[in-house]
């Protein structure tokens, strides 16, 4: 095992350095892009930057200017870019064995043995880790399939909000509209129901009365959300078969880092429960550290019967995707679940090697002080700010809402960004109506890098409020 540096010490730089963006390098870059590239890229479009080279939470792009990364290639470099700790492993790893379909190999057993590890409570020591295909969509597929099998049903519940992934079965469970229309029929008897999103006006009247849970949190919400499931399962007149499984994010990302009520996760175990369903948690955003915890669920303490990985999990960004689901329901024989690329020798040393990282610099603690220490930030500027009406988020996974006239605004959040981007920010967005600023840095961005960043973001933010009526979208 090399030397792992400390958080400090694994960046290009504690600040950004800005000399005219787009640089005449990236301008030619992002030019032959839009001649040779698919139209379906879509990042530059809002962030019009060529890449050169990463180091922990900053990125240099090919004109030589310094970025302070807040979204860390969409959650994926928790332990930041090019970790050398994690580099050196994977590089070695990658001069050895790379392609193993899934033959053993010392990182596979390891890896499997560290997730098992870290995994939620009731997870831990009593499940199996199933390598399909190298996308968080490919693990969905995989979770969709353990359901069936395992129930012999074919309906599929989720929420509104929600992102599970672009391949068929994964886009059924996805909410987004826009993702699905044209490509329908998609799998049959895939219902959504409310997402509980506490910023939403509470429903008055007695909670208890309409909420299955048995301990109800009081959240109106939160109450109509699981009634709503319940209805799908044990309404004789739900409109469907029973669904073989509940899929849901513990924390909705894409949906605009909505952070359900106290008692809802739990409310669906005993839905589950009750109705012989799965309960699948999708853990590819919120997992790996990001929200300052293992997994997303360990904030709740209830456990899912599978849970999704993909993103995060194998540490210097070689994609790898994985489920882990309780060995009761490793039914399946050999060839159950099948695939080219199911797992990736590097990926698992680059997997193992992070959490290596992230247990030896209490990589969580810190996620968590400078997550906390961002949402204050902008708490402070909401108190002359009215168009924020919603920050939330845990450990480093921060929601802002704005709102125009009462409305949500996207155009505002988008200006935002652009502003952000050009004072040496790069933040992305969320939301059903895309007004939510999704800020998700590597859980090792520093105390400073988050001081220096969110004072670019606060100043972004009131520049942008101030000319707002001028600004111009780019769709
Ligand atoms: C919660 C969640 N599930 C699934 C996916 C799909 O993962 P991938 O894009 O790797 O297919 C994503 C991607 O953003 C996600 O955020």
């Amino acid at each position: 095992m090399g030397s792992s540096p400390p958080i400090e010490e694994i960046h290009l730089a504690q600040e950004p350095e800005i000399n005219g963006i787009p640089g005449p390098r990236s301008q030619e870059l992002l030019e032959t892009q839009r001649e040779v590239d698919s139209n379906a890229v879509a990042y530059p479009r809002r962030v019009p930057v060529a890449l050169e080279e990463a180091m922990g939470a900053t990125i240099r792009d090919v004109d030589g200017n310094i970025f302070l990364d807040f979204f860390a290639g969409i959650g994926v470099l928790n332990v930041g870019h090019s970790n050398p700790y994690v580099v050196e492993g994977v590089e070695e790893q990658v001069g050895k064995l790379t392609h193993t379909i899934d033959f053993p190999t010392e990182p596979r057993i390891e890896f499997i043995k560290r997730l098992n590890d870290i995994a939620p409570q009731g997870l831990s020591g009593n499940s199996k880790v199933l390598f399909g295909g190298p996308s968080g969509s490919d693990a969905i597929e995989g979770s969709i399939k353990l359901a069936k099998h395992n129930t012999g049903r074919h309906g599929l519940l989720a929420f509104e909000g929600s992102y599970h992934g672009t391949t068929a079965g994964a886009l059924s469970l996805t909410a987004g509209k826009a993702y699905k229309e044209g490509y329908g029929p998609l799998l049959a008897d895939t219902v959504h129901v409310p997402f509980p999103n506490p910023a939403e006006t509470e429903l008055g009247g007695d909670i208890e009365a309409f909420c299955p849970a048995a301990d109800c949190c009081q959240s109106g919400v939160c109450g109509r959300a699981l009634d709503a499931v319940q209805r799908k399962f044990e309404s004789p007149y739900g409109g469907h078969e029973n669904p073989a499984a509940i899929w849901v994010e513990p924390i909705q990302g894409e949906g605009g880092v909505v952070v359900p009520p106290e008692g809802f996760l739990q409310g669906l175990r005993d839905i589950a429960d009750d109705n012989d369903a799965l309960l699948i948690f999708d853990e590819i955003q919120t997992g790996f550290g990001r929200t300052g915890e293992w997994f997303a669920a360990d904030h709740w303490g209830v456990t899912p019967d599978a849970m999704t990985m993909a993103k995060g999990i194998g540490g210097s960004g070689l994609p790898i995707g994985a489920m882990m689901y309780h060995e009761k329901f490793d039914t399946w024989g050999p060839g159950g679940h099948v695939g080219t690329f199911r797992g990736n020798v590097p990926a698992f040393v680059g997997g193992i090697r992070a959490i290596d990282y992230i247990e030896e610099h209490n990589v969580l603690d810190h996620a968590r002080t400078v997550g906390s220490y961002i949402r204050s930030r902008f708490r402070e500027l909401a108190e002359d700010v009215p168009q924020i009406v919603d920050i939330r988020g845990k450990g480093q996974f921060t929601g802002v809402e704005f709102r125009v006239d009462g409305e949500p605004s996207k155009d505002l959040v988008e200006a935002i960004q652009r502003e952000c981007y050009h004072n040496g920010v790069l933040v992305w967005y969320a939301g059903r109506e895309k007004s939510v600023l999704r800020l998700l840095p590597p859980l090792v961005l520093t105390e400073r890098q988050a001081e220096v960043g969110m004072e670019i973001i606060c100043e972004s933010i009131r520049t942008t409020i101030a000319n707002h009526d001028g600004v111009e979208t780019s769709e």
